[in-house]
């Protein structure tokens, strides 16, 4: 396959890219060294055209293929920042900043999709346009959001979204996909419970925060295991709990509670969102207490076009054989479901070997991955834009 071999040769410089972004790792919106970077290899490569600063800080560039008879479009999307943790890779390349690390890949997925467009805009070898998606900000800052509501799909006319994740533990080259929700919604709420603080050796002349909250937190877990279908999938975490006091012998004023709801479909969605508000309103009454609940809706669960997802796996298993389509979605967020939710689309994992998991201090992304899958960006090009 002519796309693989080209991988192979161009494995060197993407390598020397993706451990050029590992060194120097940015978070959020803050990308602009990264961003710049894309921006001056997209203008190198011979992009048609290179925008910068949509979504604040995201990058597009546009590839037209040889011919344009059906006037269609195809976005490939990749992410561009790193998080708040401190490397323990030992790697010669590792991040020079202390406290920002690349440990979720995206330094990978960056020079992999601009190992596609060096590619693509090389051959042209499709009919219609290829749009390349740097985003900002995907780790808890929305920035696939932050780029949709800057106009990039009316902006640049796209028909289909792919995009693409590293995953430890599925064999280097290799890919895993699904139809239907591929990650979860993500949302998260806080509580804060108003009671009568204290003296400790008193508690009937005060209203104990701490055992409501307490009763609270095990309530909570009542709604995935009692509320939601047990054949539908669903996540309660309380994560935090907090007061404003250090004492041993002092009942708090306030306590609050910080967590995180994940599920894989809107009803569901819905249930955990009524559910945590009533069960935390009405315990807090139970107890002569008052919570009160704010929940914010995060990213919206990645959903897989089932037709994409063919075409997205018949590319994979053009590269890598037979794949994984039996796959089970994982609850973690991501917010390429921005992307997915304006047109259809796919998002697939590529394999990272027997690595430490994304988020640890001794992940790093497995290079070798590389060629597959910079194929598979450019290959999906090629199979949606057959060339005239
Ligand atoms: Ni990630």
């Amino acid at each position: 396959m002519p796309v693989k071999n080209r991988f192979a040769e161009l494995l060197p410089e993407i390598t020397a890219w993706r451990r050029d972004f590992h060194e120097h790792p940015e978070l959020l919106y803050d990308v602009h060294r990264t961003a710049g970077r894309v921006a001056d290899l997209l203008r190198e490569f011979g992009c048609d055209e290179v925008v910068e600063g949509i979504g604040q800080t995201g990058v597009i560039g546009v590839i037209k293929g040889k011919t344009n008879t059906r006037d269609r479009t195809i976005g490939l999307r990749a992410d561009m920042d790193a998080l708040p943790i401190i490397e323990q890779t030992g790697l010669d390349y590792a991040s020079k900043t202390p406290g920002k690390m690349h440990a979720c890949g995206h330094d990978g997925h960056t020079a992999m999709l601009l190992g596609a467009a060096k590619y693509l805009a090389e051959t042209r070898n499709f009919d219609g346009t290829a749009v390349v998606i740097f985003q900002p900000a995907e780790e808890g800052g929305a920035g696939g959001e932050a780029m949709i509501k800057d106009g990039i799909v009316d902006r640049w006319g796209i028909d289909e979204f792919y995009g693409m994740h590293n995953m430890p533990g599925i064999p280097v080259g290799s890919f895993a996909i699904k139809p239907g929700p591929m990650m979860a919604a993500a949302d998260q709420f806080d509580i804060t419970v108003t009671g009568k603080g204290g003296h400790a050796a008193k508690p009937h002349e005060c209203i104990d925060t701490t055992l409501t909250a307490a009763q609270i937190i095990v309530a909570l877990q009542s709604i995935v295991s009692r509320n939601i279908d047990p054949l539908k999938n669903a996540v309660v975490s309380v994560c935090t709990v907090a007061t404003d006091s250090t004492a041993h012998n002092v009942i708090p004023q306030v306590v609050k509670l910080k967590g995180t709801a994940r599920s894989l479909d809107p009803a569901v969605r819905a249930q955990l969102e009524e559910g945590i508000k009533r069960v935390a309103t009405n315990m807090a009454t139970a107890m002569g207490a008052r919570a009160d609940v704010q929940y914010d809706r995060g990213y919206p669960v990645t959903m897989n076009n089932d037709a994409a997802t063919e075409w997205a796996a018949d590319v994979a298993r053009s590269i890598a054989g037979d794949i994984d389509m039996d796959m089970q979605p994982m609850m973690g967020g991501e917010d390429f479901s921005y992307m997915l939710n304006e047109r259809p689309g796919a998002y697939i994992w590529v394999g990272n070997g027997d690595t430490a998991m994304v988020h640890h201090p001794a992940y790093n992304f497995n290079d070798d991955a590389i060629p597959a899958g910079s194929s598979w960006y450019a290959g999906m090009v090629e199979a949606r834009l057959p060339a005239a």
